[in-house]
């Protein structure tokens, strides 16, 4: 297995996917951990990732340098090249002009990284220091005129660094550097499957649950519903499923999931309705962290009030992502938004929780489903967020804005099934701005509601493009929405990607 030290940066756990993709099991761990839990994971090689401070700064994240005596092979990105500089002698410093993009590098030697790589190749930067000097063992392999030691390495070490990012797409040549990296100089083989990672959960999921029981929390989206299926099979009865209805819901949601898991699961799932204690809560309230946090905190006291009725519940289940966790914070990453299952949940908890999904990506989530026999209907569902609705209601919520954004939600999706466009739009949704604008319908005037149609593609939620819905579709919806949508005098169409946007509104 590799792991990956995480120094912060936003993307580093595509470094661990971008791994696990050629068959060889990788995991994100902190920074700090010291070279003997190191030797205790027994890795067979480690990277170290990209991160937003400076080697040289008062609060910048170390090494335990006895890390660099272990004999394993070692690849620095970006930070972490700038580390195994540093603890070498070498220097770092400012570059001249901060990078942030495409930049085009040019190999200058052989090394094993690059050996299967063309001479010149585009890479993506992020950084605002660099090297400015290689250590005295070590050898420049590649350069750009803006960063002249872009990539460097001591071969008798298994050493490594690369300034730029092979993680992300735009790095054209990044994945068979990182597979250079894994299968020729580390000689991983490449046998570690969805198949594995089943067996290697069911095993952890029974050694900490042991005789105990456990609640899930469904929401019948296909996070929650992996879930479900894999604790199922680890511990059968032991596991009680509970779906909460917070009033927060699409328009026959409630009655789809209760159906889809009577029907198609042999599980145990109880339906609570909590639309007045959320609702109740959330009054008044309109900053959109808040607006997380209360959602967070209340499914929590939901589940233990039920857990007190069925008694000696030890456990939560969640279907928490890494996407969540990254956007939430941690140590090391800033905090975007608090997905309302970390972010989101109350200091004190009655219960341990169990998140077997907290490694993956969206896709890696529906590869993991279609394995453990889940229809396919229910793995390709378009992601739903938990805090539901009140995200997509911008400001203060109210029964009659939710019902807009439920009625013209319900027009859009209808639309985009009879368009067979599901599979190309990876998340679609209205969203009520609390804009009011001036029309006019039959000679009258109006001064009524915006909804704005937000669709996009992606692959893990990560980044997104906004979709290019053809214009008919769209029309077609727009006509619909404000004839059938009461309040409804325009519509508009979101066409930004994320970043610098996210895919929900708050
Ligand atoms: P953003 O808006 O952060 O969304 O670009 C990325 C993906 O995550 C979903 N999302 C959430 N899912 N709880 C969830 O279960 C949350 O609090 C939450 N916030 C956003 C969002 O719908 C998109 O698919």
């Amino acid at each position: 297995k590799i792991i990956v030290l995480d120094y912060g940066s936003q993307y580093n756990q595509l470094i661990t996917r971008r791994i696990r993709e050629f068959g060889v099991f990788s995991e994100l761990h902190p920074h700090d951990l010291t070279a003997d839990e190191i030797k205790e994971l027994n890795p067979t090689g480690i990277i170290l990732s990209g991160g937003p401070n400076s080697v040289y700064g008062e609060d910048a994240f170390t090494i335990d340098e006895e890390i660099f005596q272990l004999g394993v092979p070692i690849l620095g990105i970006c930070y972490g090249m700038q580390l195994i500089a540093h603890h070498f002698g070498g220097n770092v410093g400012q570059a001249g002009k901060r990078e942030y993009g495409k930049a085009l590098i040019t190999r200058e030697t052989n090394s094993s990284l690059f050996a299967t790589l063309p001479k010149e190749q585009q890479v993506w930067m992020s950084h605002g220091d660099h090297v400015t000097e290689a250590p005295e063992s070590f050898t420049v392999d590649a350069f750009n005129p803006s960063c002249p030691i872009a990539a460097f390495s001591d071969e008798d070490r298994q050493l490594y660094g690369v300034q730029f990012h092979p993680e992300v797409k735009h790095s054209e040549y990044g994945n068979d550097l990182l597979k250079n990296f894994v299968m020729n100089i580390c000689n991983c083989h490449g046998e570690w499957t969805m198949e594995n990672f089943i067996d290697i959960e069911v095993e952890k999921i029974r050694e900490q649950v042991k005789g105990r029981k456990v609640l899930c929390a469904l929401s019948g989206g296909v996070d929650s519903s992996v879930v479900a299926v894999l604790l199922h099979k680890a511990i059968g009865d032991q596991l009680t499923c509970i779906f909460v209805d917070h009033g927060l819901l699409r328009k026959n949601e409630a009655e789809d999931v209760m159906t889809m898991f009577s029907e198609g699961f042999n599980m145990n799932v109880l339906k609570i309705d909590a639309k007045d204690r959320f609702l109740g809560k959330l009054k008044g309230v309109s900053d959109p962290e808040q607006k997380r946090k209360i959602i967070g905190n209340e499914f929590i006291y939901v589940f233990e009030d039920e857990s007190n009725k069925l008694k000696d519940i030890a456990f939560l289940a969640q279907g928490t992502l890494y996407t969540d966790i990254i956007e939430s914070g941690t140590k090391t990453a800033q905090t975007i938004k608090s997905h309302h299952n970390v972010g989101g949940l109350p200091e004190r908890m009655e219960f341990d929780l169990i998140e077997p999904l907290n490694t993956l990506f969206k896709d890696e989530v529906r590869k993991l489903g279609e394995e453990l026999g889940i229809p396919k209907h229910i793995v390709w569902r378009q992601p739903f967020p938990g805090p539901g609705l009140a995200i997509r209601v911008l400001g203060e919520i109210t029964e009659q804005k939710l019902e807009i954004v439920r009625e013209s939600d319900a027009i859009l999706r209808e639309e985009i099934k009879n368009n067979n466009l599901n599979r190309d739009v990876w998340q679609y949704f209205t969203v009520l701005p609390g804009v009011q604008s001036v029309g006019v319908m039959g000679d009258q005037r109006t001064y009524d509601h915006t909804i704005a149609i937000r669709a996009v593609t992606s692959v893990d939620g990560m980044t997104s493009d906004w979709a290019r819905i053809p214009f008919d579709v769209l029309e077609q919806i727009s006509t619909r929405m404000v004839n059938e949508v009461s309040h409804i005098n325009r519509v508009v169409y979101d066409i930004t990607s994320k970043p610098p946007s996210t895919i929900e509104w708050e």
